[in-house]
Formats: C-alpha cells, sequence, structure tokens
C-alpha cells in the first residue's frame, strides 16, 4: 500500500465487481437505445475506461473538462468548461459519468450546461456518492458506491494530481496535506 494512504476504503476486486455490475445495469436499461457517455475529465478516467468496457449496447464516448473555482476541496459551484465536448449531444441517450459526487454543484452546473443542448434523456452515474448534506438535490441514477466524508485518493481521484494511479480508493493519510479540508 502507498505510504500516504490511511486506508483502503475500497479495493480493486470490489471495484471491479460493481463496474460489471454498473456496466449491466446500464446494458438492460438502454438496450435498443446508442447511448452517448460524458466522461468528466479528469477523475473519471479509469471508470470510464472500465465501466466502457462493461456495457454490452452501441456506445459512444466523449469528453469534458471542467474546473470548480475555489479551493480543491470546496467546490464553489461555480465552474469553467476549460475543454468541451467535439460532439453535439441533441437528441441523444446521455450519461454523465463522473468520479464523485459531493456537494453536488460541479453535477448541477453541468446538468443544466448539457440539458440546454437538448439531449433526448440525459442521466448520471456516479462511481462515489459521498455522504454529506446535499447543497442541491440531483436525480443521480447510477452509483458505485457510498462512502463516508473523508478525502479520497485513487482510481483516478487525485490530490494535487498525484494518486490517479493507485487501483484502489484510499483514505488519504491526514499528514500529507496541511491545511485544514472541512
Ligand atoms: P461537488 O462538491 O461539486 O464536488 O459535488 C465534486 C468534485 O469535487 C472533487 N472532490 C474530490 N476529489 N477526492 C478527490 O480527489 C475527494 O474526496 C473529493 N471530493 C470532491 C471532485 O473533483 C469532484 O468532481
Ligand atoms: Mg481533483
Amino acid at each position: 500500500m502507498d505510504p500516504d494512504i490511511q486506508e483502503i476504503l475500497i479495493d480493486e476486486q470490489q471495484i471491479a465487481r460493481r463496474v460489471a455490475e454498473l456496466g449491466e445495469q446500464i446494458s438492460r436499461d438502454y438496450a435498443g437505445r446508442p447511448l452517448a457517455l460524458i466522461c468528466i475529465l479528469r477523475g473519471a478516467v479509469l471508470f470510464v475506461a472500465d465501466l466502457l468496457r462493461a456495457i454490452r449496447v452501441p456506445v459512444t464516448i466523449d469528453f469534458m473538462a471542467i474546473s470548480s473555482y475555489g479551493n480543491e476541496a470546496h467546490s464553489s459551484g461555480v465552474v469553467r468548461i476549460l475543454k468541451d465536448l467535439d460532439d453535439p449531444i441533441e437528441g441523444k441517450d446521455v450519461l454523465i459519468v463522473e468520479d464523485i459526487i459531493d456537494s453536488g454543484l460541479t453535477l448541477a452546473y453541468l446538468l443544466e450546461n448539457l440539458r440546454s443542448r437538448r439531449p433526448n434523456s440525459l442521466e448520471i452515474c456516479v462511481l462515489l456518492d459521498k455522504q454529506v448534506p446535499r447543497q442541491v438535490e440531483l436525480p443521480v441514477r447510477y452509483t458505485g458506491f457510498t462512502i463516508p466524508d473523508a478525502f479520497v485518493v485513487g482510481y483516478g481521484l487525485d490530490y494535487a494530481e498525484k494518486y490517479r494511479n493507485l487501483p484502489y480508493v484510499g483514505i488519504l493519510r491526514p499528514g500529507v496535506y496541511s491545511e485544514a479540508r472541512r
């Protein structure tokens, strides 16, 4: 285990099993409807790569990069698009794939933004749902895991761009970051 990790929350096998289940569920729900996945960069990259291979219906993938104003621990809900989708989504069945939902502000902004492009349907799939009071209620259709209110890294999630390569999701040792996160 990486010495900066205090505790492994979700190990590789658990992730693989859950992603396979999500893939089956999504394949059932979208049977007969081509699906357009939107991966939110950068945290959802590992998740979407595994999920994509677990989906058994025709599927496309596009990417969007956003950055939240404010510090890394608290999103402000004011989101800047760093990279927009390459393709239009009008009339498509769209599934947003995100790494984690915390306050919900980031996804609320994305939903509103994407909804204005008139997709046929728009749903959300998150790997991790942090158990904190939502600042906005959101219809999350697919959730990988519910996790406690801790700062987590690994399997795509970073702290200062590090730890994305860890094959598991773990809680970062508090000594690694000096400032209080919450
Ligand atoms: P909101 O509060 O807008 O936050 O739902 C979602 C975004 O905040 C980041 N985030 C985290 N990133 N470990 C991370 O690596 C975490 O524990 C964590 N909590 C929130 C993430 O970028 C997500 O898109
Ligand atoms: Mg980050």
